[in-house]
C-alpha cells in the first residue's frame, strides 16, 4: 500500500475477534520491529516478548483493572470519551486482542530517556505493519503503568525477561471487530512553528 494510503488506514483498534494472527502476520510485524531505527544501533537493548497466552494477559490485566476503578485517574488521562466504558467491572486493557507484543528497555543510565523514543519506534513500525496486513492494533501503555503505580499487582514476572530489562510499552493485534476504513488524513492536530 502507498504510504500515505496506508496512514489513512491506521487507527487505533479497541475492538478485536477470538481469531489468532497467523504465524506468517506474526513473522511480518517481528521483522517491521527489527526494521525500525533504534539509537546508537543498540539493538541489543531491545527485547520482544510475545503473548498469545490468555492466562497470562489475564494476569498482567489485574492492575489495570484496579486502576481502571480509579475513575477521578481515568479521566484526567481520557477525558470524557465516550467510548470508555467506565462502569465495567473486568476492565481488559488489551481488549480482548488474541497477541500482545511488549517492547522491553535494557535500563539506562549512559543514555536516560533515549529507551522510551527506542520502544515507541519499534511499537510504531509494528503497528504500521499490522495495518499494512488488514489487522487491528493498539498501543499498550495503560496496563504497565498500572503495573508500575500498584507494584503488588506488578505481574510482569511473567514475561521472564532477561536480567535488567524493563516492560516499556507493548501493542495488542488481532482482527478488528469491523474492518479497517480510511480516514481523512489530518493536518492540523499537531502545532507547528516555523523559524
Ligand atoms: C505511547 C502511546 C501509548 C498508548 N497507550 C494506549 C493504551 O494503553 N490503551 C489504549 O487504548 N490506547 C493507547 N494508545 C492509543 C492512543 O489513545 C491513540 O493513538 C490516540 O487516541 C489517537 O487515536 P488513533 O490511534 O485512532 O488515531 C496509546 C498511544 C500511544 C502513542
Amino acid at each position: 500500500m502507498d504510504y500515505f494510503e496506508l496512514l489513512r488506514y491506521r487507527k487505533s483498534t479497541r475492538k478485536f475477534t477470538d481469531e489468532q494472527i497467523s504465524q506468517n502476520d506474526l513473522t511480518n510485524i517481528l521483522t517491521a520491529a527489527n526494521s525500525a531505527p533504534v539509537g546508537s544501533n543498540l539493538y541489543r537493548d531491545i527485547h520482544l516478548t510475545v503473548i498469545q497466552n490468555r492466562g497470562a494477559l489475564d494476569k498482567l490485566s489485574e492492575a489495570a483493572a484496579k486502576r481502571w476503578g480509579d475513575k477521578a485517574k481515568v479521566k484526567k488521562i481520557v477525558g470524557d470519551t465516550p467510548t470508555v466504558e467506565l462502569s465495567q467491572r473486568m476492565y481488559d486493557p488489551f481488549y480482548g486482542a488474541p497477541t500482545v507484543i511488549f517492547v522491553s528497555h535494557r535500563k539506562q543510565d549512559i543514555q536516560p530517556g533515549i529507551e522510551f523514543s527506542n520502544v515507541a519506534c519499534i511499537t510504531y513500525s509494528m503497528h504500521l505493519a499490522a495495518t499494512n496486513l488488514g489487522l487491528g492494533s493498539v498501543f499498550m501503555w495503560f496496563a504497565l503503568e498500572s503495573m508500575r503505580e500498584i507494584p503488588e499487582l506488578d505481574n510482569t514476572s511473567v514475561l521472564n525477561l532477561p536480567d535488567d530489562f524493563e516492560p516499556l510499552l507493548g501493542i495488542a493485534i488481532g482482527h478488528p471487530v469491523k474492518e479497517l476504513s480510511a480516514r481523512d488524513l489530518k493536518t492540523d492536530r499537531i502545532t507547528v512553528n516555523y523559524l
